[in-house]
């Protein structure tokens, strides 16, 4: 049993070999936040961990009591404009106009499992990996019901939040803000985290004292952005990659987000995360309901590693469809980089005879096979092929790339359209933008409006006929801008803060059903690259195109980055040709694929260019991938050494068993006359002997933890090496190390 009521004191534990969460009903009957951290022992009264004290200038609950300021009380849900001043978890406005709420508790249950979030996506787990409580509460005056869901998983740091609203009165109730899930963590400096970017540097590392005020990260751009990524934590600023506390959340959202810290004065931390409240607005009507978002929550005492475990294994156990959540991944060859919209079908035939030579699985035809699609300004909601570039159109061209022994993928962009396009023509009311308002192009194309499920309707349509005349197994799902103008011809004027979220909730219902359709096909999700890397994608699309920057060297920032809290089978990774087209840097081509190793692996450039000497070396990169992509895609991932700290890169994989693992080193510049190099191996059993496949060498696993592999070592000879470095004296030089249990 992981969750203790004491039903006298009206107090709630959730707990397990990990964690501790609790809270109660305090005397006015809101919810009081007392605990959440490393788990501590049940014990049946949690009054004495109440904290009070006078607080000068405050509004108090009670005349006789003056120390009952919600404002400095540790709140499990706050409103707004109650006497609790810091920012709140849920705002309504009433017909009236008025806006004060008094969540009183009416009651609770606890189930076994979790239940399923209707119309979002969502963590799942069987009766007996998870247990939820939901706590009812109740606004007597306007008869609003707000349920907390809380599920805690048995075996992971984690416990899952979200809200549902229910309408019992008989007025509109508008609801303004609504976040999933708001913890007061008191009485600590701490340091927030965040990983935020933009085009070509996604998911990088920021961490810096939280101080009195707000910090937030969010998007109010229609999809959770390559600019923050809906997730947040709170480190103890001792806390390293495997030592400290952290508290963290991640939304399983892909639309307009908020995550925040309010530090308030008594340094309580308010951590929040939820829907973006900027231009939201929810028009509940008598006997309407509306459900938040899930937010994941996940503490780690074992620092920053220990947090990004517990969400990988989360994802990929709980989140990630299990069709594909355990299952190798084809290496890949998309022609992107390798032609951009100038093909033929000759062309392609061309790249995927010699793509299947060198070992791919799959070959992806990227933008470019519709309508009139030649230039990027075309055709964008047109999806029926392009008969000049691919006269045997795509079911001709799906055989001829089975015949060569490779599935084959197709690129969409299914949410857009460009004004040279028949759907904007014949359906200009279905596109996002304001009556009267210049409507704003970006890359030449609109949004369409998918809070209209006509538009889902026939997208689908278009989509369902075109994956069921051909044999595809894999769709690149794209989405190249963000929404402004937010304004929907289907929705009334009063709904029209309504917009965001039910676009999200469309491509949502696109989604379900392609896939209800296609119960096999392998979506990879993609956004101008990692433009919505987030977990409400992972649920339908096991696989995300991490960036359009494919440099090595700038993928370390960026996977290292995303790793915080997604598992390395959720990161798309492809080799480029070099100079590399976003940056222009030259890198070395086992490096390339050092790197991208830690992904889902392919290929991205025209493999009829290469030279023989590298057709070679990638048959061998794609035999090395094959033959380990159980441990690399599925493995435990720990950083070792951090891109944003120094020259060195480090990170591994390890099975659970601790019998295989896979170590990776990186540098940026060669340094002449450099000290000694090493890399530690954490976590191996220190007295087996493991080997390393690369040169032969043996270690054992505590010398691995304790001294490292020697990359500066005195080899020679019989080994083969005739240098005195396994290291090579380049720039941005890698190395690999498998490493065996052989005794
Ligand atoms: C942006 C994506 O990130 C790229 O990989 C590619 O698919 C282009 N769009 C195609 O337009």
């Amino acid at each position: 049993m992981s969750i203790f009521i004491n039903e006298q004191e009206k107090t709630f534990h959730l707990t397990n070999d990990k964690i501790s969460y609790i809270f109660r009903v305090m005397e006015n009957k809101q919810l009081e936040h007392i605990y959440y951290g490393s788990k501590i022992a049940f014990s049946d009264s949690v009054s004495r961990l109440v904290e009070r004290s006078f607080r000068p200038v405050s509004v108090v609950e009670f005349d006789n009591d003056l120390i009952t300021c919600l404002d400095s009380i540790k709140q499990e849900f706050p409103s707004s404009g109650g006497g609790d001043f810091r920012e709140a978890a849920i705002d309504v406005t009433f017909e009236n106009g008025s806006h004060i709420l008094e969540l009183e508790y009416n009651s609770y249950k606890t189930a076994k499992g979790k239940t399923k979030l209707p119309g979002m996506p969502a963590t799942f787990a069987n009766q007996d990996e998870c247990e939820t409580l939901t706590i009812f509460m109740k606004d007597e005056l306007s008869g609003l019901e707000v349920e907390l869901n809380y599920t805690i998983f048995n075996t992971l740091p984690v416990i899952t939040r979200l809200v549902r609203l229910h309408n019992n009165g008989d007025e509109n109730i508008t609801i303004e803000r609504l976040l999933s899930a708001s913890v007061d963590i008191p009485d600590q400096k701490y340091d927030v985290i965040h990983l935020s970017g933009l085009w070509g540097r996604e998911r990088h590392f920021y961490r810096s004292p939280a101080e009195p005020g707000v910090k937030a990260v969010y998007s109010t751009r229609g999809a959770s952005s390559h600019h923050h990524n809906p997730f947040i934590a709170l480190a103890h600023p001792e806390a390293t990659e495997n030592h400290g506390n952290v508290y963290s959340m991640n939304l399983v959202y892909s639309g307009n987000f908020l995550a925040q810290v309010d530090v308030d004065n008594y340094y309580v931390n308010r951590l929040m995360i939820g829907i973006h409240p900027n231009r939201f607005q929810w028009k509940l009507k008598p006997h309407g309901e509306f459900y938040s978002p899930e937010a994941v929550l996940v503490f780690s005492d074992k620092g920053l590693n220990g947090m990004s475990h517990a969400y990988h294994d989360l994802y990929n156990n709980h989140l990630i469809n299990p069709k594909w959540a355990h299952k190798a991944r084809p290496v890949v060859m998309n022609n992107w980089e390798g032609t951009y919209l100038d093909f033929t079908e000759d062309k392609i035939i061309s790249i995927a005879e010699t793509a299947s030579e060198l070992g791919v699985e799959l070959f992806v035809l990227d933008d470019g096979w519709f309508g009139k699609r030649d230039l990027d300004n075309s055709s964008l909601g047109d999806w029926y092929v392009n008969k000049e570039k691919l006269p045997n159109g795509i079911d001709g061209l799906a055989k001829k790339i089975n015949d060569l022994g490779m599935e084959f993928g197709l690129w969409f962009e299914p949410e857009m359209s460009n004004s040279d396009s028949h759907i904007m023509k014949e359906h200009p009311e279905w596109i996002i933008g304001t009556p009267g308002r210049f409507r704003k192009p970006a890359r030449f194309q609109y949004v369409l409006d998918y809070g209209n499920p006509e538009v889902v309707e026939h997208i689908f349509e278009m989509m369902d006929d075109i994956l069921s005349n051909a044999n595809i197994s894999y769709v690149k799902w794209d989405m190249n801008r963000n929404i402004s103008e937010a304004y929907s011809a289907y929705l009334d004027s009063e709904s029209q803060g309504e917009l965001m979220h039910r676009y999200i909730l469309g491509v949502y219902t696109l989604y379900d059903k392609l896939l209800e359709r296609h119960p096999n096909l392998l979506i990879e999700s993609c956004a101008s690259g990692g433009g919505r890397f987030d977990p409400g994608m992972l649920y339908y699309a096991p696989q995300i195109w991490t960036s359009d920057d494919s440099d090595a060297i700038e993928r370390l920032k960026i996977q290292y980055g995303t790793s915080m809290v997604y598992p390395v089978s959720s990161i798309g990774a492809h080799v480029s040709a070099v100079p590399n087209h976003q940056v222009g840097r030259i890198t070395p081509l086992d490096t390339r694929a050092n790197v991208a190793f830690f992904g889902v692996f392919g290929y991205e450039l025209d493999p009829n260019k290469l030279t023989e000497e590298e057709m070679q070396e990638i048959k061998e990169q794609i035999k090395y991938y094959k033959r380990n992509r159980e441990l690399l895609l599925f493995g435990e991932f720990t950083r070792l050494a951090s891109p944003f700290e120094e020259n060195e890169t480090m990170w591994m994989v390890k099975t659970k068993d601790k019998e295989q693992a896979i170590v990776a080193w990186f540098q940026v510049l060669s340094i002449p006359n450099d000290g000694y190099r090493r890399v530690r191996v954490p976590g191996l059993d220190p007295s087996a002997l493991y080997k390393i496949e690369e040169n032969g060498l043996q270690y054992t696993g505590s010398e691995l933890e304790n001294i490292g592999i020697v990359l500066t070592a005195p080899i020679r000879g019989e080994l083969g090496f005739d240098d005195t470095a396994i290291m090579n004296k380049r720039d941005f030089d890698s190395k690999i190390f498998t490493l065996r249990k052989v005794k």
